[in-house]
């Protein structure tokens, strides 16, 4: 994004602001957070905190499947670490098979008696990051060890809704019904029912998220929208019920390519086609692009996740925040072909992608460390998602574990939390809460972007409501200046306690390693609370969580 359109941003927010009737603040607060009780955006999808888990690198072979007979606590051959820990903050679902390895993926080669499974080759095999792998690793020559009844019983373990999505460019719109029907017919009715009944699971999965290819425009089959759309038609057609309220996601923009929208959505209008299972365009969108406005080059633009200056750290977050315009915007597009807004945005790809080099295994193909700055933008992206609740129906941070904005590191019985595991761990609690208008004015941050002086805002975040428990996240990017905040609630309430969490270190590249697995971890916050108001000092570069209970 450039400077000029994140200033307009935040003049934005500015403009609503003044336009709300000024409360009494503090005079010693230099920040300010104004919550408005009685008017919510809407609900927050638990969905938007979702996960994303593809057949690449280490996220599923050692990341999630160890195998039945490893020595690492498994159920069933899925670590079990991950699993309680992604219970612990109650991941809502979980996209699979990818990503670009979908639209590659036979999903009967992943079902049946493991040892008779096929071996093939891997999407990422040609990769340059698959070039330190040797022999016939897995991540080359994919076993097909893991598949559709491993991942159903992963998902059923971690408490997850499964999203599967399906193969657009290299199987026909047959195998997607098809694969459907193996998921979902009922128990005893169709010859895939008894095929998943002898492959353990007499009762169907009911699966209801269903990505039809993934990024169309690119690795899915590098369409145009007009061809893509052709083919959503073929494929969705006719794909049978079962009872189950299906939900589509069809392959949306790269960033924010509202031409890819606009043109795809225009093709099914001229066809009078919009089949009432859509309910999701994905959009994709992961900061990469850290060389300041040097570059648009995929390798070149990309910095180290490890090694960076005071200006990699914020240039981060420029770059970050752009998922809010991109939000913006292709809402408002959408809502020409969609004016019922019976379509959500399912943001299913988003976080940093940093240069190869930091990864902890060199099995971990786009495996890179995950630092206190990632968390950060994880951060800022949730409360844009919060802030924008009745325009994301659901999201995916790419990816789960061993991968670019990981939450998890393992490397056979050794596993980690990253910082952007405490990021979900603290926002869970906004999952299905009413998202609140909130007004935040801080001092703003200032750095000197290739000498110009460059502006973000001091403080970021998102309220949400549910019963008489508010919560806050905020974030201070400010590398020096803490921020003395008040946070005063609109409407008739008053405060009967409050707590808060931080996440921050005076090391902005503060991480944890196997062998400082807790670095970066959760801290409690002092808060002071009275009548309708509290205060509280955000530390420099932190993420916070407020928790007020209501009298
Ligand atoms: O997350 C890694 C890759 O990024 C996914 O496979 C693809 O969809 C995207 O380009």
């Amino acid at each position: 994004m450039d400077r000029r359109r994140f200033l307009q941003t935040s003049s934005l927010a500015g403009a609503a602001f003044a336009f709300t009737a000024r409360p009494a603040w503090s005079a010693t607060a230099d920040s300010h957070v104004e919550i408005l009780l009685d008017e919510s955006v809407g609900t927050i999808a638990p969905e938007i905190y979702g996960q994303f888990t593809e057949h690449l690198g280490g996220v599923i072979y050692d990341g999630i499947w160890v195998g039945e007979n490893s020595t690492v606590p498994n159920v069933g051959g899925i670590r079990k670490e991950i699993v309680d820990r992604m219970k612990q903050i109650h991941v809502p679902v979980v996209r699979w098979p990818g990503g670009c390895f979908a639209d590659s993926y036979d999903w009967r080669d992943g079902v049946g008696p493991s040892k008779e499974r096929p071996i093939r080759t891997n999407f990422w095999a040609d990769d340059p990051d698959a070039q330190r792998l040797k022999g016939n690793a897995v991540q080359l020559y994919e076993t097909n060890a893991f598949g559709t009844d491993e991942f159903m019983r992963f998902c059923h373990l971690s408490g997850a809704e499964p999203y599967l999505a399906s193969n657009l460019r290299s199987l026909p719109a047959m195998e997607f019904s098809r694969w459907v029907e193996y998921c979902n017919s009922p128990e005893g009715s169709t010859t895939l029912a008894k095929h998943r009944a002898a492959n353990g699971s007499p009762a169907p999965y009911d699966v209801k998220y269903w990505g039809v290819g993934n990024e169309s425009w690119g690795c899915g089959g590098n369409f145009e929208p007009e061809e893509y759309a052709e083919e959503f038609r073929r494929f969705t057609t006719w794909v049978p019920h079962y009872g189950v309220p299906l939900s589509f996601i069809g392959s949306g923009p790269n960033d924010n390519n509202l031409e890819w929208t606009n043109s795809f959505f225009e093709a099914l209008r001229r066809k009078n086609y919009m089949p009432r299972e859509l309910h999701g365009w994905s959009v994709h969108y992961y900061t990469w692009n850290l060389s300041m406005g040097e570059t648009t080059d995929w390798v070149a633009g990309k910095r180290d996740a490890l090694e960076f200056d005071e200006t990699g750290w914020y240039e981060l977050f420029l770059q970050g925040l752009y998922m809010e315009e991109i939000v913006r915007a292709q809402w408002g597009l959408l809502g020409e072909f969609d004016p019922g807004r019976n379509i959500k945005l399912v943001v299913d790809e988003y976080g940093a992608w940093y240069k190869p080099g930091t990864q902890l295994d060199p099995t971990h193909m786009l495996g890179q460390q995950v630092t206190l700055r990632d968390a950060l933008l994880t951060a800022m992206t949730l409360d844009i998602f919060n802030r924008h609740a009745e325009k994301v129906g659901m999201a995916a941070c790419a990816q789960l574990v061993n991968c670019l904005n990981a939450l998890f590191f393992s490397q056979e019985d050794k596993f980690i939390t990253t910082p952007v595991f405490h990021v979900f761990d603290m926002y869970a609690a906004h999952q299905g809460a009413q998202s609140l208008r909130v007004n935040f004015s801080s001092p703003q941050v200032h750095y000197q972007r290739k000498g110009k002086a460059t502006t973000l805002a001091g403080l970021l975040g998102s309220a949400s409501m549910r019963g008489k428990t508010v919560t806050v996240t905020a974030t201070n990017s400010d590398l020096k200046n803490p921020k003395l905040t008040e946070i005063v609630l609109r409407g008739s309430a008053t405060i009967a306690s409050a707590e808060a969490s931080v996440l921050t270190d005076t090391d902005m590249h503060a991480h944890n390693t196997f062998a400082q697995p807790n670095a970066v971890q959760l801290k409690k916050l002092a808060v002071e609370a009275q009548g309708d108001r509290l205060t509280i000092t955000l530390p420099p570069a932190s993420v916070s969580r407020v928790t007020i209970q209501l009298a």
